[in-house]
């Protein structure tokens, strides 16, 4: 584990000040756990660096949207990178002002363009034709001037898991280089967008930082050669993807990324913005679990526990493994090799095979599964009938629920049974 918040003091883990023990007293598990510090912690780490360069960092809302996330890394400084008018509604909701707004994404509707444009972001990252003709009328129905630059897919492989890579061709992200031209020829043509500059984001969870040099080299060559015919390029956005370990690997040092960062274009004179999601709240929060189960089988113990692939489905999406913990300190020392599954029914319900944990581990005992600060509540979902868990914030020794537990009750009343479906009741 890196250095974290997380940590065992007299034998539990705790989140802070707080054991975590205590929050699944309260609230009952699972739950999600997330450390107002952490999140402080990283915003800081992420800034530093930049400093010296006229850098802004927008959170991606994606990684994790609560509202009380957000505001803590809005009250740190940061900008948001949304991708859904729901997003931007809330990042303005958590606190972000709208000219830190940086919008994404390849699917963006009428409505989400208008809501940004009402809002009056920063910027709107365009990524098709099509998409800078919707930009272009929308602005102009609502007598507006879109601010927009332009997403290159610089074709490098970002070397990481196939689904969350985004900079190569044929992939549906982006405008490849052949087509740049023409994506820039319609923007100077629409006379109610102001091309700002350009866009990228490779992919997500990278392990190493050469794909992000191919990139951003990629990137400095356009803005050479769109400088050559004279088009002034104002901001550079890099997007995220920057990784974190998620089980004990070491990763290259952060401060490696950022010198690369400045090597590559820091003398371009461009401002340049930030996307980072995982890399800010990844390891802010854990997932408590309570053991319901020991199964032991011919070849396998199963821990059978109350978190699903429904709270945390990276493990079943993308073969992700989280760190686990058991929250009482193994003192006696003793453990043992057991896999670690959910109680969904599917066999992908699985958060990782040999996890060494206690071997007196029984049913009641809790875990913590590390390292699930982004994508994870994002991703959750009632599958198999299950209710939506809560997040706790800690922050020192206080805490406070900021997503409540919503039941199966509560999510049968958004659905209705069609009256004409209802056949009635004998007399
Ligand atoms: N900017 C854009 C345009 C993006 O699409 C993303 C992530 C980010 C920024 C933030 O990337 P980050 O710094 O978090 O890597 N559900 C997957 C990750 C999907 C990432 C989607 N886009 C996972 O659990 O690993």
């Amino acid at each position: 584990m890196t250095k974290s918040v997380y940590a065992y003091r007299n034998g539990v883990l705790c989140a802070e000040a707080l054991p975590l023990a205590e929050i699944a007293e309260e609230i009952d598990t699972p739950f999600y756990c997330v450390s107002a510090k952490q999140l402080q912690r990283n915003y800081r780490l992420f800034a530093k660096p930049f400093a010296d360069l006229n850098a802004t960092i927008h959170y991606a809302v994606k990684a994790n949207a609560n509202l009380a996330v957000i505001r803590i890394l809005a009250e740190c400084g940061a900008g948001a990178d949304v991708t859904s008018a729901g997003e931007l509604e809330r990042a303005l909701a958590g606190g972000v002002a709208p000219q830190k707004i940086v919008f994404s994404g390849v699917g963006k509707t009428r409505d989400d363009i208008a809501a940004a444009l009402l809002a009056g972001i920063l910027q709107i990252n365009a990524e098709s034709l099509p998409e800078l003709r919707l930009i272009n009328h929308v602005a102009g129905a609502l007598g507006k001037e879109a601010p927009v630059s332009l997403r290159l897919n610089p074709d490098v492989d970002a070397k990481t898991h196939a689904k969350i890579s985004t900079g190569h061709k044929g992939v549906k992200f982006g405008i490849g280089l052949e087509q740049m031209g023409e994506a820039l020829a319609l923007l100077l043509a629409s006379p109610h967008c102001v091309f700002k500059g350009l866009t990228m984001h490779v992919g997500s969870m990278l392990k190493d930082y050469e794909p992000f040099r191919l990139a951003y080299q990629r990137l400095a060559d356009v803005v050479g050669l769109l400088r050559a015919q004279g088009l002034e390029v104002e901001r550079l956005d890099l997007g995220g993807g920057v990784g974190i370990p998620y089980d004990g690997q070491t990763l290259a040092p952060f401060a490696d990324y950022a010198a690369m960062v400045h090597e590559v274009l820091g003398s371009l004179g461009c401002a340049l913005s930030f996307e980072p999601g995982r890399k800010l709240v990844g390891d802010a929060a854990v997932l408590v679990t309570r053991v319901v189960h020991v199964k032991e089988t011919d070849n396998k113990t199963f821990i059978i526990v109350d978190a699903g692939m429904n709270d945390l489905v990276r493990p079943a999406l993308y073969g992700a493994r989280h760190e686990i913990l058991s929250v009482r300190q193994n003192i006696i020392g003793l453990t043992a090799p057991v896999s670690v599954v959910g109680p969904v029914c599917e066999t992908s319900d699985s958060f990782g095979d040999h996890f060494m944990l206690p071997d007196q581990l029984k049913a009641g005992d809790l875990l913590a599964i590390m390292q699930a600060g982004a994508y994870a509540s994002a991703m959750a979902s009632t599958y198999n009938g299950r209710p939506l868990i809560p997040e706790v914030l800690v922050s020192g020794a206080r805490h406070a629920i900021i997503r409540r537990r919503i039941a199966v009750a509560e999510q049968m009343g958004w659905e209705s049974i069609p009256d004409w479906m209802v056949i009635p009741r004998a007399a």
